[in-house]
């Protein structure tokens, strides 16, 4: 068949790399892609906000599977357009996509269903946000409500901390709203499942590493690495995480008439074995879905495409006992500004467990250049996750960029527990 992926970063390039691998797989096209999904797929230029116009392209290239990346086009409602017109398509519509694009629709959910998430108030007027702020103390965390890219949330240890997220998310102007929750402690971690509006499928988990520097120091970003599984994710704390958080919100969005198909990225916090909701992703994970890819492989494919036909219930994901991580090589600056255009020297392993997937790049002249912040991710799977973080960074160390870092602890928490 063939496939279209829509996004163009590192999730995508992983989602290329394992759809590839696929004998279901005929043609695969990647919009607007990047130098390394090029290696795997034909990537197209094409507004992948504009439903009808991926909606074309998907008639003109007999297309009979649209997988979404990002949730930009999901909160548009891109994959409501195309199941309306008949083709199969994982992800969630605009009406479930809201589970990401607003965090105050999220605790409405987490209210209506029981599923435990801090305490939280939304606020739409700046005087009452900053009384309430300072009524509640540091620390305490600040969310802007709509999608942000990952850099709407503030976990404020200090209170001028928080007033200065509250000034920069009401400086936006009207309509701007504030959702301000109470500080959770514990462990971070993320669980993905697979849902087709009736049947739910385990697909893994995940912990990221969101600041820029080791020791978890420095801004926050979209996920400098990654690594799978999550040991603080035991079988006990997924299954509570599974029966006490996703499945009563995927029934309160069926019952609502929104029913929920695609991936529902859990980010969770785990205190003494008790998990708790931080917010909702309607996508795979960047960097997350690199390393659930490297540990999936072809069968990803048909996991998504068995979603999209409302066939999960008889798919199955086989996960072997083993470890991926994924380090971000991201271009100096990152995440504030970059410079973009510089020469990278990238040698290809014939490793198969090792893969440096493509985020921000472009080939210009046959040569290839950095395009973004989080350019590279050098992607390793081994039986142990000290054996895939050696792979991952000897693949990271071999790339020739000056202009570019990385962090040099990813999987610190999970290797340093012996
Ligand atoms: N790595 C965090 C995210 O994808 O939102």
């Amino acid at each position: 068949m063939n496939i279209l992926i829509l996004g163009g970063g590192g999730r995508e390039h992983a989602l290329a790399w394992a759809f590839a691998q696929n004998p279901k797989c005929d043609r695969l096209f990647c919009a607007p892609g990047n130098a390394g999904i090029a290696e795997e797929a034909t990537c197209v230029a094409l507004d992948i906000l504009d439903g009808a116009k991926v909606l074309e392209f998907v008639w003109a290239n007999d297309i009979e599977f649209v997988m979404v990346g990002p949730e930009a086009p999901l909160a548009e409602g891109v994959a409501d357009v195309l199941r309306a017109a008949g083709v199969a398509t994982f992800g969630p519509g605009r009406g479930a996509a809201r589970l990401e694009a607003s965090k105050a629709f999220t605790k409405e959910i987490c209210a209506a269903c029981g599923a435990p998430t801090a305490a939280s108030e939304t606020f739409t007027d700046p005087d009452a946000a900053r009384a309430y702020v300072r009524a509640q103390g540091a620390p305490i965390v600040v969310k802007a409500d709509g999608l942000a890219a990952g850099k709407g949330v503030t976990v404020a240890m200090e209170l001028g901390e928080a007033e200065a997220a509250l000034d920069a998310i009401f400086a936006e102007g009207p309509g701007a709203r504030v959702v301000v929750e109470a500080f959770m402690s514990g462990e971070e971690a993320s669980l993905f499942v697979v849902a087709d509006g009736e049947a739910l499928l385990l697909l893994g988990t995940a912990q990221d590493h969101k600041r820029a520097f080791d020791g978890d120091e420095g801004p926050n970003t979209g996920g400098m690495g990654a690594y799978s599984p999550a040991p603080v994710m035991t079988a006990g704390v997924t299954e509570r995480a599974l029966a006490e958080i996703v499945r009563p919100t995927l029934a309160e969005m069926a019952r609502r008439g929104t029913p929920y198909q695609g991936v529902l990225y859990a980010g969770l916090m785990i205190e003494d074995g008790a998990p708790r909701l931080v917010e909702y992703n309607v996508r795979f994970g960047d960097p997350e879905a690199q390393v659930l890819a490297m540990r999936l492989g072809a069968q990803l494919l048909d996991v998504c495409l068995a979603c999209a036909e409302g066939e999960l219930g008889s798919a199955r994901a086989n996960f072997a006992d083993d470890h991926a991580i994924t380090v971000v090589v991201a271009a100096e600056g990152y995440p504030g500004e970059v410079r973009r255009g510089e020469p990278i020297g990238l040698a290809e392993t014939a490793d198969p467990r090792v893969k440096v997937f493509h985020a921000g790049t472009k080939a210009v002249d046959g040569q290839l250049v950095s395009a973004g912040g989080r350019v590279l991710n050098a992607t390793a799977r081994a039986a142990t996750l000290a054996e895939a973080r050696d792979l991952a960074y000897g693949a990271a160390e071999a790339v020739d960029w000056p202009g570019g870092f990385f962090r040099r602890d990813i999987g610190w928490r999970a290797l340093g527990r012996g």
